[in-house]
C-alpha cells in the first residue's frame, strides 16, 4: 500500500529496483471513440498484492480503461506497464499470457453451454500452459465445444500452430484450477452440467469469476461484478473477491456499488468524465461523505 506513495517518480528505467514494483502501472492514458473523448490522461497503479478500485458514475470511462488494459482497444496516447514491462500496444492474447486476467462488464457467458464447457473454454485458452492445437480439440467432448475452442484460439493466438509448446503439465493444471474454482464456489460443481443461461444471476457471476481463475490470473480485472445482484449475493462475491485477494492475487476492480468495493480495497480512484478526479487509500475514501454522495450513490 506504501507504494502507492512512494510511486510517483518510478521510471521506467529504475522500476527493478529491489522495493516493491508497481504490478500494473498507467500514465496519462487518453482513449477516443471517434469525436469521443472516453478517457482524458488517466493515471494510476495497482500495487502488487493491492486490491485497488475504480469508483465513478455510468460513462465515466471505467469499462473503457479496463477494454485499454486488457489490450482490445488502442490509445490515443499515454503508457501501460505491467510488472515494468511496456503493454501498451500488445495485443489482448499477450497480456492475458501475462496474467491480466479480465472477468469482462455483462458476464460474458456461453449461455448454451454447461457450467463446466465455461469453465473449460476459460481454460482452453490459457497460453502460459498450452498444449498443441490438435491434443486442446481431441480432449474436449463434443463437436460444439470443438468449433468454439478452435475460434478462440484462432482469435486469441498470436503464433503459428507450430508453435505452441506442448506443456505436459497443462492437463494437470486444468485439473488443478478446476478443483479451486470448485472450492472457491462450490455452487458451480454442484450445477456444472446446466447450461449457463438457466443460472441465477448471482451464479452467472460465480461462473464468470471462476472461468477468469481458470487462467490462472496474477492481476484480476473484474467490471462491476455485483451488477444486478441482490445485497446477500453481492456480499458473498465481495467476500469472495477478498480472499482470493489473500491468496495472492492482486484486483483491479471496477464498480459502483461505493461502499461495499472501499470495504474491501486498499486503494481507490475516482473517475469522472474520463479524468481522475480523486484518489487515496480506501480507507480515507470511505469516509469522505461529499464524495460518497456526490459521485457514487449507495
Ligand atoms: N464503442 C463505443 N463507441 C462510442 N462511444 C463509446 C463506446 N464505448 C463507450 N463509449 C462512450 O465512452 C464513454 C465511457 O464509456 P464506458 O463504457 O467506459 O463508461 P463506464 O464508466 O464503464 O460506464 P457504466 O458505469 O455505465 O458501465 C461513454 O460516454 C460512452 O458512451
Ligand atoms: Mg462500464
Amino acid at each position: 500500500m506504501a507504494d502507492h506513495k512512494q510511486k510517483k517518480d518510478v521510471s521506467p528505467k529504475n522500476t527493478q529496483k529491489p522495493t516493491k514494483t508497481p504490478l500494473l502501472d498507467i500514465e496519462g492514458l487518453h482513449v477516443s471513440y471517434g469525436p469521443i473523448r472516453a478517457l482524458k490522461g488517466v493515471g494510476l497503479t495497482v500495487a502488487k498484492g493491492d486490491i485497488v478500485a475504480i469508483l465513478g458514475a455510468n460513462g465515466a470511462g471505467k469499462t473503457t480503461l479496463l477494454k485499454k488494459i486488457s489490450g482490445l482497444i488502442p490509445a490515443d496516447a499515454g503508457t501501460i506497464r505491467f510488472k515494468g514491462e511496456d503493454i501498451t500496444k500488445a495485443p489482448p492474447e499477450r497480456i492475458t499470457k501475462k496474467g491480466v486476467i479480465q472477468s469482462p462488464e455483462g458476464r460474458r457467458l456461453f449461455g448454451d453451454l454447461t457450467v463446466l464447457e465455461n469453465l473449460m473454454i476459460g481454460a482452453f485458452t490459457i497460453e502460459k500452459h498450452t498444449m498443441k492445437v490438435q491434443e486442446i480439440v481431441e480432449s474436449a467432448k463434443s463437436r460444439r465445444i470443438q468449433k468454439l475452442i478452435r475460434k478462440a484460439l484462432e482469435t486469441q493466438r498470436d503464433v503459428e500452430e507450430d508453435d505452441i509448446e506442448i506443456t505436459l503439465n497443462a492437463k494437470e493444471m486444468i485439473r488443478q484450477n478446476l478443483y479451486k474454482v470448485y472450492r472457491i464456489f462450490p455452487v458451480l460443481q454442484e450445477r456444472k452440467d446446466q447450461v449457463a443461461a438457466t443460472l441465477s444471476g448471482g451464479e452467472q457471476q460465480m461462473l464468470a469469476i471462476g472461468r477468469a481463475l481458470m487462467r490462472t490470473p496474477e492481476l484480476l480485472i473484474l467490471d462491476e461484478p455485483s451488477l444486478g445482484l441482490a445485497p446477500l449475493i453481492v456480499k458473498e462475491i465481495f467476500t469472495v473477491i477478498e480472499a482470493l485477494n489473500k491468496q495472492g492475487i492482486t484486483v483491479l476492480i471496477v464498480e459502483q456499488n461505493a461502499l461495499q468495493t472501499l470495504k474491501i480495497a486498499d486503494y481507490g480512484y475516482v473517475l469522472q468524465l474520463g479524468e481522475i478526479v480523486q484518489q487515496g487509500p480506501a480507507s480515507k475514501l470511505i469516509k469522505d461523505e461529499t464524495l460518497i454522495e456526490a459521485y457514487l450513490g449507495k
